[in-house]
């Protein structure tokens, strides 16, 4: 299936001309480690994906759609069919970042060859360049396998939100010292296994520090600390759309606010009948 398409410019909102920039590749970002740091967002939409590409040197089609956009209680429901008609939309808005789409939960823990099947329709019906899957050691034999057969893989460990039943709650991990060798020897198992970028979410900063000086590929922080490679946040939360976020996201933005301002304000004047004005009708 392809993801490029001729549109009609003067009826959709859609721009797909891309802009003239070279996306930057997987090995480009695995080459970073231990030098720039690599920059990195969610994205699930073509909109988004548009606005924060120039900015990025990653977009993440994080399963946290789940939560952020579809209301799920966690990103245990959340569909293969799903995370590919978001992947293909931020594929689309971007021409600069490397875009990463997540393997959701039930679509590859049960074997490498399920995990093969997955991650090939996502890669070809999204255009995306990598998956991203969670997991420690049990994932490693996953990771080789599709690291051999041309699927770049982001790995993800410390907190894993789709382990929420088996963990009990989103709490940071790698307190004690069993849970730090846990987080560790996760850590290793998947950056040996071959993946590119490896992902510390809910990591303590000593952990992530240590993981980082210690493996081959750059990490990517989410409440890991400045330590890491790169850093990434949920778009949504770093704009500020929810009143409630975890301690580690910082706002840069102030979304909710602006967005409940604007409705009220149309509200009013709806009601008023002072919109549409003069400016918006068609009067010949
Ligand atoms: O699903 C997601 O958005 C993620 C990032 C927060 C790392 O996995």
């Amino acid at each position: 299936m392809s993801t490029t398409y001729q549109l009609d410019t003067a009826t959709s909102r859609a721009n797909p001309t891309p802009a003239p920039v070279k996306r930057l590749t997987v090995p480009s970002l695995r080459a970073r480690k231990g030098k720039e740091p690599i920059v990195a967002l969610t994205a699930y939409t073509a909109r988004m994906a548009q606005l924060l590409d120039p900015h990025c040197d990653l977009l993440l089609v994080g399963d946290s759609l789940g939560q952020v956009i579809y209301g799920l209680p966690s990103t245990v429901p959340v569909t293969l069919d799903t995370m590919i008609a978001h992947g293909a939309a931020v594929v689309r808005g971007s021409y600069r970042s490397v875009v990463a789409v997540d393997m959701p939960f039930g679509s590859y823990e049960a074997s490498p060859s399920q995990a093969f099947a997955s991650a090939a329709r996502v890669l070809k019906e999204t255009g995306a360049a990598a998956v991203k899957l969670e997991g420690g050691e049990a994932m490693a034999e996953t990771v080789a396998f599709l690291s051999m057969r041309g699927i770049p893989v982001v790995g993800h460990v410390g907190l894993t939100p789709q382990a929420i039943n088996a963990l009990g709650s989103y709490r940071a991990r790698g307190k004690g010292e069993a849970e730090r060798a846990k987080v560790l020897s996760d850590a290793h198992a998947i950056a040996e296994a071959g993946a590119f970028l490896l992902v510390l979410e809910g990591v303590l900063e000593l952990i992530a520090r240590e993981i980082t000086a210690s493996v081959g590929c750059p990490t990517i922080g989410i409440g890991a600390s400045a330590a890491c490679d790169g850093q990434i946040l949920v778009t949504e939360d770093m704009l500020g759309l929810f009143e409630r976020t975890p301690r580690f996201v910082k706002k840069y933005g102030a979304l909710a606010e602006v967005v409940k301002e604007a409705a009220k304000t149309y509200a009013e004047e709806v009601r008023t009948r002072s919109f549409p004005g003069e400016a918006q009708i068609y009067a010949s």
